[in-house]
């Protein structure tokens, strides 16, 4: 297992496959986007696999959810799910991705084995969508949304990412649009992970708010089944249901307390937060030649190390230095 010092485990493993994109959210990214790790600094296929191995073999992973940078951008996607498929126990498998590419993967991906899929989408609008990910490419990730649809990758749940100058008021909007379609919608209250460090606690849009603006057009009722009784509520029923949507406060409703995941980074380090400052390299003693059972002890050393929160609301917090486009969402 992957138990840290404050009770919790780790069964939902978020592995980022690349750290490029071809967008270049404000959120994320500079314009002139990142230094590229080097392909030679990459996992390979054969290494990523090893790995997640072990992590549902020995390690009690339950989950595998690849991430980015854009993963559609790994060569041989289709491969690595599949060859994930063939894990035993079998993993339950997801992909978050900007959907840029699904046209042409959706139906590949499914057939690999992949169970599902979350695509970001935070604007509607062509204009703001250039403003926001700095490049013209709204069609293509609305057709490869209908394209995950279509390839029976369903529900399709979707991520919004709202700021406040620019793409603020389109709650309402996204939350029809996925309606409509039968999309799940989920608002994530914009974090400190940005590149340039240009994140500024004015500009994001807190959850309240998100609450707030949806409820002048949509009646939300509380969705809590497993009854997390004092935590705060974060899926909403719609008009009654059975539709819903989740808010994420991450920032203004931390959730560190029942956290159950740990990132592994294309470049093969564990990270046992999103905001952690310190990574752990199994990369390096994976190609020395170390067996299953020293790689399993390092990554459950990495997590026992997990601190009990993000630390975002501490007057000392301090950004990890890698952005999330290397770290993986
Ligand atoms: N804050 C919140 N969410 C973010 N994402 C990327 N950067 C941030 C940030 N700074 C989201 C993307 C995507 C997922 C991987 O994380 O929109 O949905
Ligand atoms: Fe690319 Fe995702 Fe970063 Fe946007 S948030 S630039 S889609 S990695």
């Amino acid at each position: 297992m992957l138990a840290d010092s404050y009770g919790r485990v780790a069964t939902d493993l978020r592995v980022s496959l690349t750290d490029r994109c071809n967008l270049r959210c404000t959120y994320c990214m500079p314009p002139e986007g990142l230094d590229w790790l080097p392909s030679a600094e990459q996992l390979t296929d054969d290494e990523l696999i090893r790995l997640l191995g072990i992590a549902v073999g020995q390690l009690g992973i339950t989950e595998v959810r690849f991430t980015g940078g854009e993963p559609l951008l790994r060569r041989g996607l289709p491969g690595i799910v599949a060859r994930t498929a063939s894990l035993s126990p079998r993993p339950e498998i997801s992909l978050t991705t900007n959907g840029i590419g699904l046209t042409r993967l959706a139906g590949p991906l499914r057939d690999a084995g992949l169970d599902r899929i979350n695509v970001s989408l935070d604007t509607l609008n062509a204009e703001t969508f250039v403003k926001l990910a700095r490049r013209d490419r709204l069609d293509d990730v609305l057709a490869g949304l209908a394209a995950a649809a279509d390839a029976g990758l369903i529900p399709v749940k979707v991520n919004a990412v709202l700021m406040r100058d620019i793409n603020g008021n389109e709650a309402v909007d996204l939350l029809q649009f996925c309606l409509d379609r039968g999309y799940q919608l989920r608002f994530i209250e914009q974090m400190p992970l940005d590149a340039q460090h240009g994140w500024r606690r004015d500009d994001m849009v807190t959850a309240d708010e998100i609450l707030t603006a949806l409820s002048a057009k949509f009646s939300l009722t509380p969705d809590d089944p497993a009854g997390r009784g004092s935590a705060p509520a974060e899926a909403f029923l719609v008009d009654g249901g059975p539709a819903r949507v989740g808010v994420i406060g991450s920032v203004t409703r931390p959730f560190c307390g029942s956290c159950d995941r740990v990132r592994l980074t294309a470049d093969g380090q564990v990270r046992n937060c999103l905001f952690a400052r310190q990574e752990s390299d199994l990369r390096t003693p994976l190609r020395a030649g170390a067996d299953d059972l020293e790689l399993a002890d390092r990554w459950r050393l990495a997590v026992a190390a997990k601190l009990p929160g993000h630390g975002i609301n501490d007057p000392g917090f301090l950004q990890p230095a890698r952005p999330m486009s290397a770290i993986g969402g």
